[in-house]
């Protein structure tokens, strides 16, 4: 098989989590996501369900389905990216049985993941043991679940009261007694997710979770200023938006005022070519 040398494997988070590493990850979709995300060298790419919102428009993560990864995992993997690539695996698509988690998983990792995410902690670890059993790396992902919006009253932050954290602090134990390589802390207290970063033996990857975490994740569209209405917790780095909204605009006026296209944006026959090209349109008419 084709190794890239310089490649992240999931085992290296546990390193970087050892030495110190802040781990730096970041959704992506599409190839020209994956390729900046690449070039800029971040830890690890996720392709993430967050498509459903950012891409497709959904209200919710609960419509994508395992081909929609598969789709964007493989304009992902076509620029074949050094950081870890990591697919989520979408709702009810690992929650039904272990046998169903396994083959699913297996799915994403047969079409070039290098690891899989998972949302949950305590009622899903068994089919979280199941995958890693079956050789397959996975992330956890604790705390604001966006899967689970539903039970869990909305798009809430977790662990603000002591009986919740204690919730959030388990699901990240038993997930690090299955074998999980890293675990993601979404919306969660930051004093929570502090507390447990120090408690477990893997990477934290927090989004909305503070600073003390192992590492951070942002989905891509958040950062550049591509989501019109971002969570709270997003720094935005840019405004994407913005630039994308002017070059149309820009596009839209210089078609209307004769401005597009230019001489420099088309090419012309040769001027015999076009004589002969004339002539012959003529005899075509029977003229
Ligand atoms: O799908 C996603 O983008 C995620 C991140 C919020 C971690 O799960």
């Amino acid at each position: 098989m084709d190794v890239m040398e310089d490649k992240i494997q999931p085992h290296q988070y546990i390193k970087f989590k050892k030495e110190g590493i802040k781990i730096v990850m970041v959704t992506a979709y599409d190839s020209i996501q994956a390729r900046i995300a690449d070039g800029v060298g971040v830890h690890g790419i996720l392709v993430g369900d967050s498509l459903g919102m950012v891409i497709m428009g959904y209200s919710s993560t609960l419509p994508v389905t395992l081909n929609d990864i598969l789709h964007h995992l493989k304009a992902v993997l076509s620029v074949r990216p050094k950081p870890l690539v990591v697919a989520d695996m979408p709702f009810l698509s690992y929650e039904v049985s272990r046998a169903e988690a396994v083959r699913n998983a297996g799915r994403l990792v047969k079409a070039g993941a290098d690891a899989v995410k998972v949302e949950g902690g305590v009622d899903i670890v068994d089919k979280v043991e199941a995958m890693v059993k079956a050789g397959i790396p996975v992330m956890g992902h604790i705390g604001l679940n966006p899967q689970r919006y539903l039970i869990l009253g909305g798009y809430k932050l977790r662990g603000k009261r002591a009986e919740d954290a204690l919730l959030v602090y388990e699901d990240a134990k038993a997930l690090e007694e299955v074998g999980v390589f890293s675990i993601v802390i979404e919306f969660t207290a930051a004093d929570v997710a502090k507390h447990i970063t120090d408690s477990v033996s893997v990477p934290t990857i927090c989004i909305g979770s503070g600073p003390y975490c192992d590492g951070q994740i942002l989905v891509f569209h958040d950062i550049v200023g591509l989501n019109p209405s971002p969570p709270l917790f997003v720094k935005k780095y840019a405004n994407v938006y913005e630039v994308m909204v002017n070059a149309l605009m820009g596009f839209k006026d210089d078609v209307q005022k004769g401005l597009y296209p230019t001489p420099q944006h088309y090419k012309l026959m040769k001027d015999s070519e076009y004589d002969k090209f004339v002539k012959m349109i003529k005899k075509r008419q029977g003229n």
